[in-house]
């Protein structure tokens, strides 16, 4: 019989992974089950309480469909996602493969679309997209500064004003999305909108969680790329438009300075792909280094 001092229970607890052999497994769920019971302790949790935890998690679940992922956002929220991609990025800099150097990863976040189209160099991903014209250009380079040649840059974004295609209802059809590969000198150059602030989803547990918390939902205006090419550690990351509100305070805390880009306004007249653009149009110059996946 357990006598349920206090401390009692945790070690009891703790001791039924005696017989675990999976070494990875059982320092997760230590770690866990001491981080949860302490914290049970530390706020004095009453069942009332624990229960409305419970209904919330399971209202979290219950959210979740192939288009939305509620879990997703409730890491994000809390700061959990961006902590992971931060450690696995940190991870790979011990590695000594110069990946201190490499450009910075931020959150996938929910709206990546597996299997947008290829398109070559110059393409305009934007077209049809409300929001302002924008020429996004750089190279991907190594560490050392070697271009990458052949490198796939997955892109996707919101439209001008923060709406993605995946939250418009009926629409099938991929909307700023689109792939590109690097040419011989690893540049690359396409065309889409420049992107607008938006909200996160709030109309969910995690909404009802964020108000009562007396959070803001926006994250700051970007452009998602996924950098990926032979012999390297793929890099998930953004670009954030410069001068977009929320960038000290966004609602998944994926903002890195070293990600934060200088939109630049040019007047109506010839892009420097030759394009002739009848009103205002924008860019934006980045230039990604990815790390050697072996040492
Ligand atoms: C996004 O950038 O698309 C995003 C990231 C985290 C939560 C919601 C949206
Ligand atoms: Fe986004």
């Amino acid at each position: 019989m357990m006598d349920q001092e206090d401390g009692d229970l945790t070690r009891a607890a703790l001791a039924r992974l005696d017989e675990c052999d999976d070494v990875r497994f059982k320092r997760v769920m230590v770690s866990l089950i001491g981080h949860l019971h302490a914290f049970v302790r530390e706020v004095d949790l009453t069942t009332e309480e624990w229960i409305a935890a419970i209904d919330f998690l399971t209202a979290t679940g219950q959210c979740c469909t192939a288009q939305r992922q509620e879990f997703i956002l409730l890491s994000d929220t809390l700061g959990v996602s961006m902590l992971v991609v931060t450690q696995d990025q940190a991870r790979q800099k011990g590695a000594g493969n110069g990946a201190a150097a490499a450009t910075e990863a931020t959150v996938q976040g929910p709206y990546y679309w597996d299997g947008a189209r290829d398109f070559p160099l110059g393409h305009d991903i934007g077209e049809g997209v409300p929001g302002e014209a924008t020429f996004y250009s750089g190279r991907v380079t190594d560490t050392e500064g070697a271009p990458v040649v052949g490198a796939l840059l997955d892109v996707w974004s919101g439209d001008g004003e923060g709406v993605y295609d995946m939250q418009i209802n009926g629409q099938s059809e991929m909307l700023a999305r689109g792939r590109f590969r690097t040419d011989d000198q690893g540049r690359y150059w396409f065309w889409s909108i420049r992107p607008g602030y938006y909200p996160v989803p709030m109309d969910g547990p995690v909404g009802r969680m964020l108000e009562r918390m007396g959070r803001h939902p926006n994250r700051p205006g970007h452009i998602h790329m996924k950098v990926v090419a032979d012999g390297f550690v793929p890099v998930t990351t953004h670009l954030f438009v410069g001068d977009s509100p929320y960038l000290d305070s966004d609602a998944v805390f994926g903002v890195r300075e070293s990600l934060v880009v200088d939109f630049e306004e040019h007047a109506p007249g010839e892009a420097p792909d030759g394009r002739v653009m009848p009103s205002r149009y924008w860019s934006a110059h980045y230039d990604f280094r990815l790390a050697p996946s072996r040492a």
